[in-house]
Order: structure tokens, then C-alpha cells, then sequence
């Protein structure tokens, strides 16, 4: 049997890299001669895609009403329980490193601003842990600003104000998870310095 992979997820605000740096550490992992799985929270399973339609506005409440943050919450943890028990830990079990653009932190800081986060918390603890948090701290005018040249419609979070909140949030999700190793990488500097920072919280291990 092969030995079980290494779970690592990204974390940070919309506009801080989750996505690429992501993505340059599953491309370098390979390298590294490893199997890797990539997947992203919100997932491509049936509750990932309701509530990705639920961000971009393409599904509403009843009336036309968005989705109580409540329950944009529990499909946030249900999308989560279907990911890990279809995708993540079958990867996981067959040896391959599993890179997970956002997890339940993503949940204590965007959930978390706007319903109560010791709930949150909560209906997240059956979650299996990571074996490493990446967390791409930026400052959200930053982060704004990298969005603003992105091409596309902005999702329900993708506000300043909301922002500037999640990105306080993220400060202290950490506390929820006090078992979790969460290595705070400064997300401002260009791709490659990012890239390198990430790969040498792995390697410190
Ligand atoms: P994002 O990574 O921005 O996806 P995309 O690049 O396809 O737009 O994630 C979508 C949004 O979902 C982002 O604003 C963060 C939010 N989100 C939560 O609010 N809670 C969660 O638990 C997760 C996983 C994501």
C-alpha cells in the first residue's frame, strides 16, 4: 500500500494567490516525483456547484432574496463533507498529495463575519485536519486591487468592505483550530517569492 499523501491547503481573501500558488506548488510537487491531486472549495461535486451559482447570483432565495448567510454556511460544510469523503481522502488514501485551494479557515473568516463563528466552527469539527495551512496574508487594498484587473463578475464577497472584514478574520480563525500547523506567508510579494515561501513551509516540516 502506499503511504497515505500530505493534505495542504491555501488560505487568504479573494485576490491573494490561492489560486496560483496553488497551483505552482502542485506543478512543483510533481517535479518533486509526487502524485498530486489539485481541487478547490467550493468543489465541482453537487453542493459546490449550487453554491458556486449562489456567489455569482445565478441562484436566490425564495422572492429573489439572497441565501441567509446561515445557510450559505451549511452548504459550505456540506460541500466540505461531500469533497472529503468523494475526492479528498480516496486521494489521500491512495498516496497522492492532495492541494486544496481553500478549506474550513475560509469558512470561520467569510461565514464567520456574518453569522456566529463559534457555529461555524462547529458545524466544521467533524472536517478532517490539514497537515498544513498556507495562509497568503495580504492587505485588502491589495488584494482589491489585483482583483480589479481580473476579468469577470464579482462574487457576493467580492467588496472592499467585506474584504477588509474577512481579511480581520482570518487573524483569529486560527484560534478555532488551535491543532492546525498554519504558516502565515506574506502574500504581497510577487508569485515567485510566494512560491518559494510555500515551499519552504513544506520543507520545514
Ligand atoms: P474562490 O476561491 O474565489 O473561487 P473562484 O476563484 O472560482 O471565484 O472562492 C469563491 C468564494 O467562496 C470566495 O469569495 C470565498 C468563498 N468561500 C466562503 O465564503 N466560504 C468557504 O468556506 C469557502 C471554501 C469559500
Amino acid at each position: 500500500m502506499s503511504e497515505r499523501g500530505r493534505f495542504i491547503v491555501f488560505e487568504g481573501i479573494d485576490g491573494a494567490g490561492t489560486t496560483t500558488q496553488a497551483r505552482l506548488l502542485a506543478r512543483w510537487l510533481r517535479r518533486q516525483g509526487r502524485r498530486v491531486h489539485e481541487t478547490a472549495e467550493p468543489s465541482t461535486g453537487p453542493i459546490g456547484t449550487l453554491l458556486r451559482q449562489a456567489l455569482g447570483g445565478r441562484v436566490v432565495g425564495r422572492g429573489g432574496a439572497r441565501l441567509t448567510p446561515e445557510t450559505i454556511a451549511l452548504l459550505f460544510a456540506a460541500d466540505r463533507a461531500d469533497h472529503l469523503r468523494n475526492e479528498i481522502e480516496p486521494a489521500l488514501v491512495a498516496g497522492a498529495d492532495v492541494v486544496c485551494d481553500r478549506y474550513d479557515h475560509s469558512s470561520l473568516a467569510y461565514q464567520g463575519t456574518e453569522t456566529d463563528v463559534h457555529w461555524v466552527a462547529q458545524i466544521n469539527a467533524p472536517m478532517a485536519r490539514p497537515d498544513v495551512v498556507l495562509f497568503l496574508r495580504v492587505d485588502a487594498d491589495l488584494a482589491g486591487a489585483r482583483r480589479a484587473r481580473r476579468a469577470g463578475v464579482a462574487d457576493l464577497y467580492e467588496v472592499d468592505e467585506v474584504q477588509r472584514r474577512v481579511a480581520a478574520a482570518y487573524e483569529t480563525a486560527a484560534r478555532f483550530r488551535p491543532g492546525d500547523r498554519v504558516v502565515v506567508i506574506d502574500g504581497s510579494l510577487d508569485a515567485r517569492s510566494v512560491h518559494r515561501a510555500c515551499r519552504a513551509a513544506l520543507a520545514a516540516r
